[in-house]
């Protein structure tokens, strides 16, 4: 083990020379698969990882089993997660004793919490590399010490300070129309049932100038939408201006300078929390076209004693005053939500608060959860005052209201002809291409029927349509069909 702290260039050219002990194989090069559970933001980790792996002269395995070194880059907000890592990792025992050179590291929200860090090393030993969230810049040192050991032990940096924070590391972005940006890691609002401030740390915001270069190289690179992550992106620059860079800008600032790309085509950020969404930032939503006509705001809880037992900070009738204010500057602006069923205490009369300001707002998209108590948060602790059958029967009356309300604001579209960011060919049917619309609904449409004498689709400019359609492709589409998650129509022309 190299104890003496080396810089991310020693342990990239002593893997990249095979010096220093670090053999893994004759192979050359080595590949690897990440499998990402979780948010955008562990998306972006993972092409972060992968740009950094693809850097030091990996590459890319289409499957776990083709793989030399797989990272799983884990979550720990809600139980199923759990599950679902454990499971995939449980199988990969015998994977990992095939061939000596094989590695495994588990990074993101669960290897720096005691309870799943010690869950790990006690249950899967065979695993080689633990890895802080977010804690990129630490691969390659945990790479090299995992294939430089003697005798196997699992390598845990997660006592490590994060070795990533401001530098710009290289990525390798999944999605070509899509570039994820972090603006941010952490947080700082230790919502009581939430485990996020844990597992990531404190707020730590990224140097404007090195975002706005990120992005714009992005979009030099062909990216026609840029997504602004962080678990709450209203409180960019808070923790820099209390440590006295009291110019340090405001995240308007930074959307402001990011819609003014002339050759971007959206700008989505996400999260904002109620409490802290300026009328700053407001403003600039309803100022900038290439904004998203969308904003994703969790709620959680209509009561407001809820609410402050989850240490929200901010009122139900708070949340309805920004919905207005929202709706005026960006008239038709679409509000997607989270919210949490069964939160500890939960009575009837909570609950219908919930579904009260649920009809008000009519959200046009909701992410429901059963809540699940995160070991190490001050909820998990708390009684619950509901059956699980009750919980259950309250979930489900919740899901019936929004899958109510999301198909009435589906059926809105129907007759529009509508902007769409194409993403690709759809999962299911390689005559169907999906996208996104400017308000983020999911658009699913297929090509009119415009053949040649040769039976090719034809586009105005007489290629075939089909391949003049990929991921990035900017098109209308004629709205035929509405369903509760989706919206189906026909294309109509390229934007
Ligand atoms: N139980 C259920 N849902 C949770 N979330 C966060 N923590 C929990 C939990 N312990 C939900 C919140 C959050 C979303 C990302 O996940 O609604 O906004
Ligand atoms: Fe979790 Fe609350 Fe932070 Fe969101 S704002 S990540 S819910 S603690």
């Amino acid at each position: 083990m190299a104890t003496n702290k080396k810089d991310i260039e020693f342990y990239i050219d002593a893997i990249r020379s095979g010096a220093d002990g670090f053999q893994l194989t004759e192979k050359q090069p080595l590949s690897y698969f990440i499998r990402t559970f979780g948010c955008q933001q562990n998306d972006n980790d993972s092409e972060i990882a992968a740009g950094l792996l693809e850097f030091i002269g990996l590459k890319a395995a289409p499957c776990i089993e083709d793989a030399d070194i797989v990272i799983f880059n884990t979550c720990s907000v809600r139980e199923n997660a759990d599950r679902r890592f454990y499971g995939n990792l449980g199988n990969l025992k015998t994977w990992r004793s095939e061939e000596k050179h094989r590695r495994i590291g588990v990074m993101g929200c669960m290897p720096g919490l005691d309870t799943h860090n010690t869950m790990l090393k006690e249950s899967f030993p065979f695993i080689d590399f633990l890895l802080n969230a977010g804690d990129m810049g630490n691969l390659p040192r945990a790479l090299y010490e995992s294939g430089s050991q003697k005798k196997h032990s699992i390598v845990d940096l997660t006592d490590q300070a994060k070795e990533t924070g401001n530098p710009s590391l290289p990525v390798k972005r999944e999605s070509k129309h899509r570039a994820l940006i972090s603006i941010m890691s952490g947080c700082n609002n230790f919502c009581s049932y939430c485990i996020v401030p844990y597992a990531r740390g404190r707020e730590t915001s990224r140097d404007p100038l090195l975002i706005l270069a990120e992005a714009r190289a992005a979009v030099d690179n062909g990216a026609k939408e840029i997504m602004l992550l962080g678990q709450n992106v209203n409180s960019y620059g808070n923790d820099k201006r209390r440590q006295g860079e009291s110019d340090f800008p405001s995240f308007a600032w930074l959307m402001e300078e990011i819609a003014k790309f002339p050759d971007l085509s959206i700008l989505r950020y996400m999260t904002s929390h109620p409490k802290d969404l300026s009328d700053e930032l407001i403003e600039v939503i309803g100022k900038y076209e290439t904004i998203e006509s969308h904003v994703h705001l969790p709620l959680q809880s209509g009561s407001n004693r809820l609410l402050k037992q989850m240490n929200r900070r901010y009122t139900s009738e708070h949340y309805l005053e920004l919905v207005d204010k929202l709706r005026s500057a960006r008239p038709g602006i679409s509000i997607s939500t989270d919210i949490i069923v069964g939160f500890p205490g939960e009575t009837e009369e909570d609950f219908e608060d919930t579904l009260r300001i649920m009809e008000t707002v009519k959200f046009d998209r909701a992410f429901t959860f059963i809540y699940s108590p995160r070991s190490g948060t001050p909820a998990a602790g708390w009684e619950q005052s509901a059956s699980d059958a009750e919980i259950q029967e309250r979930f489900e009356r919740l899901l019936d209201l929004q899958n109510k309300h999301s198909l009435e604001s589906n059926e809105r579209c129907v007759g529009e002809n509508i902007y769409v960011l194409v993403s690709g060919l759809s999962k299911n049917d390689d005559k169907i291409f999906s996208g996104r619309s400017k308000d983020d609904r999911l658009v699913n449409f297929s090509l009119p029927d415009m053949t040649d004498s040769a039976g090719q689709d034809l586009t105005s400019r007489g290629e075939p349509l089909s391949s003049t359609i990929s991921d990035g492709s900017e098109v209308f589409v004629r709205i035929t069909k509405a369903k509760t998650h989706s919206l189906e129509g026909v294309f109509t022309g390229l934007a």
